[in-house]
């Protein structure tokens, strides 16, 4: 489909993602950028080949969607650049684990740009699921059961264990240095375009209301329709490509299958809002602060 402006946006699956043809993200008129905006919200992933684009260029166009996150509420930034978070793999950086960026707070980023700098001759793709298909695709008892439910999300559970390296469990560490818990809607209705969305990942730990093993078994079965592959986009990286996704209603992963090859993303996230559930509810924060030190919009009402 040619846009407006002359550029294509070419769908990549009939129910998720988009490639942008015919952009330099270095030069992007208000114009061409609302238009990226809108397919960012329709198709929720966003793929850009080549743009070789240096640190402030992919926070400049990160910066266009609102402002900026720390790189982490606990991971250390690049050095010097207080917004930028290396995935290296090298690092143990290894995201091969569905999950959604940050959910453990209460006002987890909306948009995530990743940009790659160093790519495996083979693997190291990254996958994005369209969590409202999900949604969309359970049967009418089911979503009507998940719209009531709330799970409680955190940054310290096993299940977000990277390799099991000594550098995957020094990452593991520090990624838990600090802890937060928080409650989110299970089905969470988007800002902007207020389409449901299964808002689980593996952050999730349980279900408000329930002990584990029900949580666990209830989760999976939701869990179950994101990773279905007709909601899944598979992005093939080279280098100096970007894909940025909606982190409002997505999950992604990055399947761990280049051994000991390098490579290494730049992570730029933005800000986002409390999530909202169907009845209209707000996330509430059950330990931990509000993330001040990570998000301008940490304390949002
Ligand atoms: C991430 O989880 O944000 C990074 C995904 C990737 O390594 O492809």
């Amino acid at each position: 489909m040619s846009s407006d402006s002359g550029f294509d946006i070419r769908k990549i699956g009939g129910r998720v993602g988009a490639e942008v043809v015919g952009v330099d993200l270095r030069d992007v008129s208000d114009g061409v950028f609302a238009e990226i905006k809108a397919a960012l919200l329709e198709h929720k992933v966003l793929g850009f080949r080549g743009q070789d684009l240096t640190d402030d260029d992919q926070i400049g166009f990160a910066s266009r969607f609102g402002p900026l996150t720390g790189a982490h509420p606990t991971v250390p930034s690049v050095e010097g650049r207080p917004e930028i978070l290396s995935v290296d793999g090298e690092e143990g950086i290894r995201s091969n684990h569905w999950h959604t960026d940050v959910t453990f707070i209460r006002t987890p980023p909306k948009i995530t740009t990743l940009r790659a700098l160093v790519i495996p001759p083979y693997g190291g793709n990254t996958l994005v699921a369209n969590a409202a298909t999900a949604y969309r695709d359970l049967p009418r008892e089911l979503r009507e059961f998940a719209d009531r439910l709330w799970a409680v999300h955190t940054n310290d559970n096993d299940y977000i264990r990277p390799a099991r390296t000594q550098r995957g469990d020094e990452y593991h560490q520090v990624f838990t240095s600090r802890k937060w818990k928080t409650a989110h809607p299970v089905v969470r209705v988007h800002p902007d375009r207020g389409e449901r969305g299964l808002f689980i990942n593996g952050f999730a730990q349980s279900i408000v209301g329930l002990n584990s093993r029900e949580s666990q078994a209830i989760l999976q079965i939701f869990q179950s329709y994101v990773v279905r592959p007709e909601n899944i986009l598979r992005w093939s990286w080279s280098p100096g490509d970007l894909l940025i996704f909606d982190n409002q209603i997505t999950q992604h992963y990055a399947p761990d299958d280049y051994g000991d090859l390098p490579r290494k993303l730049h992570r730029v996230t933005v800000a986002g809002d409390v999530p909202v559930g169907v009845d209209g509810q707000k996330s509430y924060l059950i330990e931990g602060d509000d993330a001040a030190h990570f998000t301008p919009t940490a304390g949002a009402a």
